[in-house]
């Protein structure tokens, strides 16, 4: 951050410490080991647009209701701005020895305009404040994602599109099992992204709800207008139930959910660019700009960047894992244990972003070996299936076919040949129905063709 740091503020009472928001009840300071561990504004730094445009809609609120003046709310919303503004543009950073963002943002509040800073938290906690930072944050960040996953889709499409004919090897146990298209592999991996992208739009959707005016936990007494809250930051509406409002934090579980799903795809693309960028497959060539070296061995051209897609899905999935152990103990309501989602939730969120920021201009330049995969394709007998087919469309039981065109094989591996090679007379000698249209039955493009896949 850059520009002169204001100094926010603190209270005489504790020895220059930050002010407690809750130092009603308590007497004597805050053990100092307690209050740095019970501190989260190290990592809830990152809400503060969204704790300010919260604060803003809730004051904005309270005067329009009446329960402050129209000049404290006015006051209030004037001194958030200039926050936020500073905040923005680095004159201002959050105190690493405040409590946590709300706690920042509150006091700084004050500092700036006084008295009317104190009415700000009138009918509000900072349960359903955190909760309403939090869901604002993960709608923006999930929005973005999306974006960004749609961006890598239109990559896919552009580079599947040149790949209408190129043959190579369909895989199962990774063993060549038959052939299929570039463009089909490529749109199947198009087609795992836009599940993603429909979880994602389907994660949002319920998130829809605003927990503000739940209070700590059980709603206010103040005659506050929900619905203008909730539509203001644009909810469809307010939570109906105060105790879950505060509590509820499947929309974190539901993020880490689709976030793991989306990493499983992410690193299965990863591991097939690996494999196909390997020697042994030859398939593929990253650009120099898209790999790494070796220290030591001269000749080495390493995919790291999908090897590291690769382990970072673990890092999310642990992101996921950690939020559900942590959460599923708890009685309602909210429970400090809580405070915990966030470094998770970030962490996920900021992974994936990196993951899909680095994969999509990857896809772009990776350069496809279209006479390598034809050679493989053509090397495994892809096609047995297909000669198979041909005999049971003049007549000959499947099983029967099955039989003839596995003997064909072992004939043709011995011999070196393929079943596009092999003369007509070796057909022949395994059974009379085969003619001279069974090269065509075999060719590759044709087989992958007659599956209706070449569109
Ligand atoms: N920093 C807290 C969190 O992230 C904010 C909510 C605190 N509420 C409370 N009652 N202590 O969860």
């Amino acid at each position: 951050m850059t520009g002169p740091s204001v100094k926010p503020a603190a209270d005489p009472a504790s020895g220059g410490a930050p002010a407690k928001l809750w130092a009603g009840r308590a007497s004597g300071d805050i053990n100092p080991a307690l209050e740095a561990f019970n501190r989260s504004i190290g990592f809830d730094a990152r809400l503060y647009e969204e704790d300010i445009r919260g604060s803003l809609v809730h004051a904005e609120m309270l005067g329009h209701c009446g329960i402050i003046s129209g000049e404290d709310a006015a006051a209030i919303c004037g001194g958030l701005r200039g926050i936020w503004g500073d905040m923005e543009s680095g004159r201002l950073s959050a105190d690493p020895a405040a409590e946590d963002i709300h706690t920042f943002i509150e006091t700084e509040l004050t500092r700036r305009i006084g008295e009317p800073g104190k009415r700000l938290h009138t009918g509000r906690s900072r349960n359903d404040q955190v909760a309403v930072d939090l869901r604002l944050y993960t709608r923006t960040a999930l929005n973005g994602l999306r974006g960004q996953i749609e961006a890598l889709l239109r990559i896919l499409a552009d580079r599947a599109r040149r790949h209408k004919n190129t043959v190579l090897p369909g895989y199962t146990h990774l063993q060549r099992a038959q052939p299929v298209t570039l463009k089909v592999h490529l749109a199947a991996w198009g087609k795992m992204l836009r599940r993603d992208v429909s979880r994602i739009r389907n994660a949002v959707a319920r998130m829809e709800e605003c927990p503000l005016g739940a209070g700590a936990l059980a709603g206010t007494t103040y005659p506050i207008d929900r619905d203008r809250t909730a539509g203001a930051l644009g909810f469809r509406g307010p939570c109906e139930n105060p105790l879950d409002a505060v509590s509820d934090r499947d929309f974190a579980l539901e993020t880490l959910s689709v976030l793991s799903v989306l990493m499983v795809h992410l690193s299965r693309m990863s591991e097939e660019i690996i494999l196909w960028c390997s020697a042994e497959f030859g398939f593929a060539r990253l650009p120099d700009a898209f790999t790494t070296g070796s220290s030591i061995m001269p000749q080495k051209k390493n995919p790291d960047l999908c090897e590291l897609i690769r382990g970072k899905a673990g890092r999310v999935f642990g992101d996921l894992m950690g939020t559900l152990v942590m959460l599923k103990g708890l009685p309602l309501a909210y429970n400090k244990d809580m405070q915990e989602d966030k470094e998770a939730l970030f962490d996920a969120l900021d992974t994936v972003s990196a993951c899909l920021a680095a994969f999509a201009p990857m896809m772009a330049a990776i350069e496809f070996n279209k006479e390598r995969m034809r050679a493989a394709a053509s090397e495994g007998f892809l096609n047995a299936t297909d000669c198979a087919d041909y005999l049971v469309g003049k007549g000959l039981p499947f099983r029967e076919a099955y039989g003839i065109a596995g003997k064909l094989v072992a004939v043709c591996a011995k011999e070196k040949v393929t079943l596009e090679t092999l003369p007509i007379e070796r057909y022949k000698e395994f059974s009379p129905l085969f003619d001279d249209d069974v090269f065509l039955a075999v060719d590759l493009i044709e087989c992958v063709r007659k599956r209706g896949l070449v569109k």
